[in-house]
Order: structure tokens, then sequence, then C-alpha cells
């Protein structure tokens, strides 16, 4: 059984409640999809978490805090250049320091037994959407379909769900809510967007992660002390306080 979460976005309440709901099941496999940094009042303690599991992949806010943020509204940069000024204070200019290093290092998409890993999407791991109302545009999903064996796991939306293709140019959505127990995967093409550690934008402020035991995928949401979050937010000047109020409706 493997465990994969995404988007953690520097919200260390969300995480250690997630953590802590997959070792309650025994899970030791977790695997992060990126954007572990951005939005968030705790990067450097979420770094130290996402150190130490089996895979993390590269996100589009965590190459901006290493290079520079190209794109993002005013909110989103201002903490993307603060997360890089509290890495650079404590550890040097990037990627000097162990968490310079560490995010340097990591990869862009990850491929294992058949099964491919992304922040965004296969065609485009860092930057691609594929939202729900993707569904409307076959062309899309067919193009990013056929960039991937069988199973891609995705996040970057935060919204959680599966795109499955059913026929030639016919996908089918399917809610995470409607997967409780459990989506088989045998003989389908499936993108599964596994939703958001930290910032979730489905309007469930609980906090989402997937698991994976080879056949079915399930969606799991955890509820987490996000005032704790959203006062560490309204403290930070760096970090609009927008950002912290969204986490109490999920969006
Ligand atoms: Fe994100």
């Amino acid at each position: 059984m493997r465990a994969i979460l995404s988007d953690i976005h520097a919200n260390l309440e969300a995480l250690t409640a997630v953590l802590a709901d997959i070792e309650r099941q025994g899970i030791r496999s977790v695997y992060n999809l990126g954007d572990t940094l951005g939005y968030g009042p705790d990067p450097i303690a979420c770094l130290d978490h996402t150190i130490r599991l089996d895979l993390t992949l590269l996100g589009n806010h965590d190459q901006a805090v290493l290079v520079h943020p190209d794109g993002f509204c005013q909110s989103a940069e201002n903490c993307i250049l603060w997360h890089r000024a509290i890495l650079e204070r404590t550890e040097g200019p990037l990627p000097t320091g162990p968490h310079g290093k560490f995010l340097a290092s990591l990869p862009r998409s990850h491929r294992e037994n058949g099964v491919r890993y992304v922040h965004g999407s296969p065609r485009s791991p860092l930057y691609e959407y594929v939202f729900p109302e993707d569904i409307d545009n076959p062309r899309k999903l067919e193009r990013i379909g056929s960039m991937f064996e069988t199973l891609c796991f995705c996040g970057h939306t935060h919204v959680p769900g599966l795109f499955v293709h059913v026929a030639d140019e016919r996908w089918e959505y399917v809610y995470a809510e409607e997967c409780e127990k459990g989506f088989d995967v045998t003989g389908r093409k499936v993108l599964c967007n596994v939703g958001s550690v930290g910032q979730p934008r489905d309007d469930d402020e609980r906090a989402c992660y997937a698991t994976f035991d080879g056949r079915r995928i399930r969606f799991h949401r955890v509820e987490y002390d996000f005032e704790t979050t959203i006062k560490k937010v309204y403290a930070i000047p760096e970090i609009a306080n927008f950002l912290g109020d969204r986490l109490r409706e999920g969006r």
C-alpha cells in the first residue's frame, strides 16, 4: 500500500495530521507530488518532513523558490520570495544548504512499475492543470492520456478526482466522494488527482490524500487544526490574510 499526497504548501498542521493518519493505517510508502512550498507559514518544517519520504517531486512553487517566481499572482509571489528569504537566512544562497540541495535534487516526474507520478500533468509535469471541467475537452485528455501507460497520479489543481478513459475520445470524471470503497483501476486508463494536503480547493476544508494498493485508489480526508495555521498566516506580513482565510472553506 502506498500513500500519495501533493500540494502541502507549507501547512505543517495539515501535513502532520495526514502523516499521522497514514501511520495509523500502517502504510510505509509515501510519495509527495510537489508544491511542498508556497502559500503557507512553515516552509522549513514541511521540508524536514518531506526529506524523509520515499519520493518528493518538484512542483511549480518549489521551482519558483529555487529560481524566480514567474507568472504568479502577487500574493503567491510574495510568499515564494519570503520562503526563499527564510531558506537563505538559515543556510545561505540557494541551493547551498541541506534544504536548498534537497529542492534542487527533486525530479519532475517519476515512473515505477508502469505508474507515472507528476505534479501537473505528464505533458507538462510542472505547469499544466487538468481540471474536472477538462472532461469536456476530450482532445486534451486523449493527448495527456497518450503520455502514460495506464495510471498516472498528479496534483496541482488541489481538486481530487479521477479521469477515466472509457472509449476512444471519451473520458469520464469520477468525484473523489464517489470512491469511498475504492476505485478499481484494473483494465482502465486512469489519471488520478490526489488533491491537496495544505490548501484543498474543493469546498472541503479537510486535508486530502490518496492511497493505492496496486489495484484500488481511495481518497482520504483528514481534519486538522487550521485555526492554528491561520493564526500563523496572520502573523506573517509577507503572507496575505486571505491565504489563511481560504483554509476554513477549502477554497
Ligand atoms: Fe499547488
